[in-house]
């Protein structure tokens, strides 16, 4: 299948165009190549590659710069998404477009399911969310998939920004009062490439199963990164302050995917072990 990657020089889009050329004719883009808030830049760049899908990976993902800059976060991550569906419908290409849990408000007590009500709370969350309904607006042929809280090799990420903390020995506080499911990124890379070839199109969460509250996370990080001694001080959102409000429960259920689809991720406790495995030998290629 020839598969267009947009935003191949991040975390998600880079682990994908990795995996994926082994077995497709793989052409990652990003922000050098065009922006995706130019739409003929976006148009003629699809034209070129002539995909038949693209998984469409840039996004504005700084959820406390989208707070800080709403109307940036619209055009990149809600226009420009439109900006690539509508360069899709043109080509005939169906699409993947990646979301997050932040569309929806945390007001649930159980993990959500993919047809819950959406209700962002946020401007990150309803930039993404718009993009959603621009991908549903102009293509039949979509994949949305919701995923959380990413741990990747060789990028920004929670796991790496807490051990930097400890070894350097500043004093961690983490939220208490936060839960989602931390994702690795590896794993649902693998996923994703799984997803796109079953041709079963529609709306998918794709998370490390279980549930986790920020603090939890660090945690088991700590611990099982030989930590264990290491305090955290427990703290609140409204302690730590953010510019962004996120979803106080963000946790997601991969239905569809595990259920109908038999795709399914491992425990994210057994994620993190196998990321802290792979960084501990430096094999994080
Ligand atoms: N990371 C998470 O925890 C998380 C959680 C839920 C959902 N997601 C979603 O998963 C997807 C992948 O996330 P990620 O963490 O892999 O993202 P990432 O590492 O931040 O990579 C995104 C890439 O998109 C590029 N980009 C930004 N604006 C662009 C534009 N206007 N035109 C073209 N390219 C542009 C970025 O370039 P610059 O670096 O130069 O800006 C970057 O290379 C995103 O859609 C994100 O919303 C992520």
């Amino acid at each position: 299948m020839r598969v267009m990657i947009t935003g191949a020089l991040g975390r998600l889009g880079g682990r994908l165009v990795e995996l994926m050329r082994a077995t497709h004719d793989v052409t990652g883009v990003d922000i050098d190549e065009f922006d995706i808030t130019d739409p003929a830049a976006t148009m003629q760049a699809v034209r070129e590659a002539a995909p038949e899908l693209v998984i469409h990976c840039a996004a504005m993902t700084d959820v406390d710069g989208c707070a800080r800059n709403p109307d940036l976060a619209m055009r990149v991550n809600a226009y420009g998404t439109g900006n690539i569906a509508l360069a899709c419908q043109a080509v005939g290409a169906a699409m993947a477009y990646i979301s997050s849990n932040e569309v929806f408000d945390g007001q649930k007590a159980t993990p959500y399911l993919e047809y819950d009500p959406t209700n962002p709370i946020n401007p990150y969350g309803y930039s993404k969310w718009a993009g959603e309904q621009a991908v549903r607006d102009a293509l039949a042929r979509f994949y949305i998939v919701r995923t959380s809280w990413l741990f990747a090799h060789g990028g920004r990420n929670f796991v790496q920004a807490i051990l930097s903390r400890v070894r350097a020995g500043e004093s961690l506080r983490v939220v208490t009062d936060e839960v989602a499911a931390p994702t690795y990124n590896d794993d649902l890379a693998d996923a994703i490439s799984a997803l796109v070839q079953t041709g079963r199109y529609g709306v998918y969460h794709l998370v490390n199963e279980g549930s986790a509250s920020r603090y939890d996370f660090a945690r088991y990080v700590l611990d099982t990164a030989g930590y264990a001694s290491t305090p955290i001080e427990p703290i609140t959102l409204a302690e730590f302050g953010r510019p962004s409000q996120p979803p106080p429960y963000g946790t997601l259920r991969n239905f569809a995917a595990a259920e109908l689809l038999g795709i399914r991720l491992r425990p994210w406790e057994a994620a993190v072990d196998a990321f802290l495995a792979r960084e501990a030998v430096g094999e994080t290629k």
